[in-house]
């Protein structure tokens, strides 16, 4: 790895307090519970009770993240730019950002902003920093990036079953976690594929036009990466490939897209799934759509118990829509990856919720919103 090389100097995740297993919806919903459970791949998606939004979840992991890194000689003074992204904006001016800094009192000669673009947000944020690392302007400073959404649906939406929530904060410095490749690869087309109007409370979606952008973007950022190389060996070469999580069907997908790209038989692609791919998604199941910090939570999962060295690959994407692929090599921080422990804490203090909670949940939510 160079010397000058930026990256993840600690990371951390966070899950809100309550969750509902698919089977207790698709129940409520009069569906088959295989539909949600086979036929999207979805296990349980956490909720945010009234109390714990986005500001708390994102106040929350952020106190991890930095938490982790003083512990490990990192100081607070050196944080010269919070980036959050996110589509779950509290306001049409005033970014998420400041009410991050108010709960965790950053003030002073640091830019704080939020990035909206769907779920490619958080990505976007995280390049930001990287860049403004390589670049030099940074000098000895850090970034706090931020990726933070509530996912929700309008209930009985087809969408409702892939919802979720999720934070994940990096900070972005010494490559301890791991080092982000300087070169990226993205891609872009404007397309109304999902969106939400301002003053709308839920989201919009052409599910099929979604999923082919979704598709379109996984090949063209791949064929970016690949080049005039042989496809197999490249990608054979990463410990695991992350892909931003929908809901898992999608990812799955998009691999097979890949494989027809590439030309690879349905078993070899079968093989990569299994084996690069499908592993990563193992937290994403537990939270559902995160948004933006969907893809970093699979990536999270990537980089534990990686010893120093290992690359993996990571596919962002955004509605509306933008996508870019990353790599990653691990340092010396992932084999032990303390950021486990937040998933698990998580995980045993959360309480699953009855369809009938969840139905008082919804309607609380639509009281609170008139
Ligand atoms: N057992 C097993 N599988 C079943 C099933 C059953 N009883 N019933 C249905 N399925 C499968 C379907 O075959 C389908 O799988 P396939 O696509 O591999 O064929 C899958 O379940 C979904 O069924 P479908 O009828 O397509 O669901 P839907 O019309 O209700 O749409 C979504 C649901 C989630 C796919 C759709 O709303 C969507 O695409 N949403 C948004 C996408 C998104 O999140 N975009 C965000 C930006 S990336």
């Amino acid at each position: 790895m160079s010397q000058n090389a930026v990256g993840i100097a600690s990371l951390a995740l966070h899950l809100p307090p309550l969750a509902l297993a698919v089977e207790e919806l698709a129940t409520l919903r009069g569906a088959e519970p295989a539909k949600y459970t086979l036929g999207l791949g979805c296990k349980t998606m956490a909720l945010c009770p009234p109390n714990h939004g986005v500001v708390e979840m994102a106040a929350t992991v952020a106190e991890r993240a930095l938490a982790r890194w003083e512990a490990d000689g990192g100081d607070r003074d050196r944080i010269a730019l919070l980036g959050v992204g996110t589509e779950s904006a509290l306001d049409m001016s005033r970014p998420l950002s400041a009410f991050v800094a108010d709960a965790l009192d950053l003030r002073g000669a640091l830019r704080s902003y939020e990035v909206k673009h769907a779920c490619y947000g958080g990505t976007l944020a995280l390049r930001q920093a990287v860049e403004w690392r390589l670049s030099g302007a940074a000098q000895d400073k850090v970034a706090l990036v931020l990726a933070v959404d509530q996912a929700l649906y309008a209930e009985e939406d087809p969408g409702e079953p892939t919802q979720g929530a999720g934070a994940v904060a990096m900070v972005v410095g010494e490559p301890t976690v791991a080092a982000i490749a300087p070169i990226s690869h993205p891609w872009s087309e404007p397309a109304f594929d999902f969106w939400r109007p301002v003053g709308e409370a839920f989201p919009r979606v052409q599910g099929q036009l979604s999923l082919d952008c979704y598709k379109r973007a996984v090949e063209q950022c791949f064929r970016g990466l690949v080049g005039d190389r042989d496809a197999a060996a490249v990608l054979g070469a990463f410990h695991a490939l992350c892909f931003h999580v929908p809901f898992p069907k999608m990812v799955k997908k998009g691999v097979f897209q890949l494989g027809e790209a590439f030309g690879w038989s349905e078993a070899d692609t079968a093989a990569l799934y299994r084996d690069k791919v499908e592993p990563t998604m193992e937290w994403n199941q537990l939270c559902g759509n995160a948004y933006t910090a969907s893809l970093w939570i699979a990536v999270a999962r990537a980089l534990a118990g990686l010893a120093a060295g290992e690359r993996i690959a990571a596919f962002s994407y955004g509605s509306g829509f933008g996508a870019e692929l990353l790599t990653l090599t691990a340092g010396p921080g992932a084999a032990a990856a303390p950021w486990r422990a937040d998933i698990e804490a998580d995980l045993a203090a959360r309480r699953l919720i009855t369809s009938d909670d969840y139905t008082a949940l919804r309607a609380a939510e639509s009281v609170a919103a008139e």
